[in-house]
């Protein structure tokens, strides 16, 4: 074997651990899901949508908060799929939520 195809190999992997590591949430697919099912409410930044708030007479917390991002993946999935206070649960699968853990990630201020 040519030692760049190696070099190739051993590279890949030590790139995919990490994924893997992080529950390997597909940041990209989690954005398309969370634009589809999430955005209406919670706004494309997570911020939430001032119209909805007033409509659901909630007041929401910015999902890339201090206080949201402090939760455990566990806790952020259970908040979507199960249900939160007001917000209804949203049937996801667990490759699903997953992913649109890995975008909340990204909404880290
Ligand atoms: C119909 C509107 C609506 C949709 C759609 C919706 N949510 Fe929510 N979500 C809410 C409301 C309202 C709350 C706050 C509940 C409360 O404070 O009582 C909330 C709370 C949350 C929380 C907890 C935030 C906190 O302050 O701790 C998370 C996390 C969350 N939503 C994620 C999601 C995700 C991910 C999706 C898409 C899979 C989603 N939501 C879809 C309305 C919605």
């Amino acid at each position: 074997m040519k030692s760049w195809i190696k070099l190739g190999l051993v590279l890949s992997v030590a790139l995919a651990l990490p994924l893997v590591a992080m529950g390997g949430g597909d940041v990209e697919k989690g954005k398309a899901l969370y634009t589809s099912k999430c955005a209406t409410c919670h706004a494309p930044g997570g911020e939430g949508k001032p119209a909805m708030a007033k409509a659901m007479k909630v007041e929401f917390r910015h999902l890339g908060s201090k206080e949201v991002q402090a939760k455990k993946d566990a806790e952020l999935k259970k908040d979507f799929t199960e249900g939160n206070g007001k917000m209804k649960p949203v049937k996801l699968t667990d490759e699903e939520a997953a992913n649109v853990i890995a975008f909340l990630r990204t909404l880290k201020k």
